[in-house]
């Protein structure tokens, strides 16, 4: 059996960085992910003030400057390709009650912010979006004031934001999930030494003067994770084990989706990793069928699902997914890319308006891959690429560098 060590997990290098800088003291990161998403949050924290050193997933070491210590922006603040840089950043930027400018590529400027500027408002920030309420987000010096905040998506980065924002302005800050999201920064600032937790269906943080981290562990990323799973349960690879990876509830939800669908997945030597739990997971080539994907489930499985829907070509019957309409406003519409990328090889895929219907087959499948410059549909089509039989073509390897640039070779070593 082959094994492999996982990068490191996205959303947890983000938050690692952002709490490291506005922490007191010296913080140790371990194993954050050098790609160029956490890249565009390291570039906004520098340009707030903060000693960030390069990206180096052995440690890093941030020399935080406290709550109150980061200093206004000189220049736009640039979050590249990153919905998390961005969302979370101008939560703390108005908790901060710094003025500044958030920009974005074509893809970032185009995804909705007014989830995010809506309840900032509401604690009194003074914050615009552009026309179309994306990007150039601006914010104004305001003090804030405690909010309760139903959010109408489930969305961890919103949730994130509005904490952040608390954290900064130190004020209370609830926050009701219709579906509860991913935990991540929760966790990370319990460890922190804030208090954070939930009340009914509510996160609630308490304000706090100063926070202190150690040493923070991070994980692989388990969305990483779940590319090469699909790989072995497909046959592309012999049973594959995958070191390290996290296994936060509010991010396995694919694991699950796959086990219905028949898939072998082990989960061994389960330990607790920081403040993460992880795991070992070992896939085995599976004979999988169709499944129905929807509802509560979807926030945990949400960025896995062009994956998915990849995997579900390849199984016996269909496969649809609904409730999952935040799949069009990602890094790409991601509905509409997925369906046009597998009739494009020659599978047989339909779209709806907040899901997709996969019918799957064991044909050759050939042709190219319009990525529309996201990483996920790069990667999950890749792992269909790699499959014996099957000749596609990516347009855009490199996007994969926003979050696993090494992906390619890893997909030939594991292959
Ligand atoms: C993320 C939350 C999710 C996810 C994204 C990363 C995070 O987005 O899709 O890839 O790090 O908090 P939403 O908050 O928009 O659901």
């Amino acid at each position: 059996m082959r094994s492999f060590d996982l990068p490191g997990d996205k959303s947890i290098s983000h938050r690692a960085l952002i709490l490291a800088a506005v922490s007191a003291g010296r913080a140790r990161i371990r194993g954050v992910l050098p790609s160029a998403d956490v890249a565009s949050t390291a570039g906004v924290l520098t340009a707030l003030g903060v000693a960030v050193p390069p990206l180096d997933p052995t440690e890093m070491v941030i020399s935080g400057v406290g709550l109150r210590g980061l200093s206004a922006p000189q220049i736009d603040l640039d979050c590249g390709n990153s919905g998390t840089t961005a969302r979370l950043l101008a939560g703390l930027l108005a908790g901060a009650g710094l003025p500044a400018r958030l920009i974005g590529d074509t893809s970032l400027s185009a995804r909705p912010m007014r989830r995010v500027a809506e309840p900032l408002r509401a604690m009194g920030a003074d914050v615009t979006t552009s026309a179309s309420g994306g990007l150039p987000m601006t914010l104004g010096s305001r003090a804030l004031h405690a909010l309760t905040w139903r959010s109408e998506v489930p969305s961890a980065q919103v949730k994130s934001a509005l904490l952040l924002a608390g954290l900064m302005a130190g004020v209370h800050v609830a926050v009701d999930e219709p579906v509860p999201t991913r935990d991540h920064t929760e966790r990370m600032l319990r460890a922190a030494g804030v208090d954070v937790h939930l009340e009914g269906t509510e996160v609630v943080l308490e304000p706090k003067d100063r926070i202190a981290l150690d040493t923070i562990e991070i994980p692989g990323d388990c969305s990483s994770a779940a590319f090469l799973l699909g790989l072995a349960l497909l046959g592309g690879s012999p049973a594959l084990a995958l070191r390290g990876v996290g296994v936060n509830p509010g991010r396995t939800g694919a694991i699950e989706a796959l086990r219905r669908m028949g898939a072998s997945i082990r989960c061994e030597a389960e330990r607790v990793f920081g403040e993460e739990p992880v795991a070992t997971l070992i896939a085995e080539p599976s004979v999988l069928r169709g499944i129905t994907i929807g509802g509560a489930e979807i926030p945990a499985l949400i960025d896995e699902l062009p994956l998915l829907a990849c995997v579900a070509a390849r199984a016996e019957g269909e496969t649809r997914v609904s409730g999952a309409g935040e799949l069009r406003v990602k890094e790409s519409d991601r509905i509409r890319a997925v369906v046009e990328n597998l009739r494009a090889i020659g599978a047989e895929a339909e779209e709806c308006s907040d899901g997709f219907v996969v019918r799957g087959s064991d044909r050759p499948l050939h042709g190219t891959v319009r990525t529309h410059g996201d990483h996920r549909i790069a990667m999950a089509f890749g792992i269909l690429g790699a499959l014996p039989g099957n000749a596609i073509t990516i347009d855009d390897p490199s996007c994969v560098r926003v979050s696993w640039p090494t992906f390619w070779d890893v997909l030939r070593d594991a292959t």
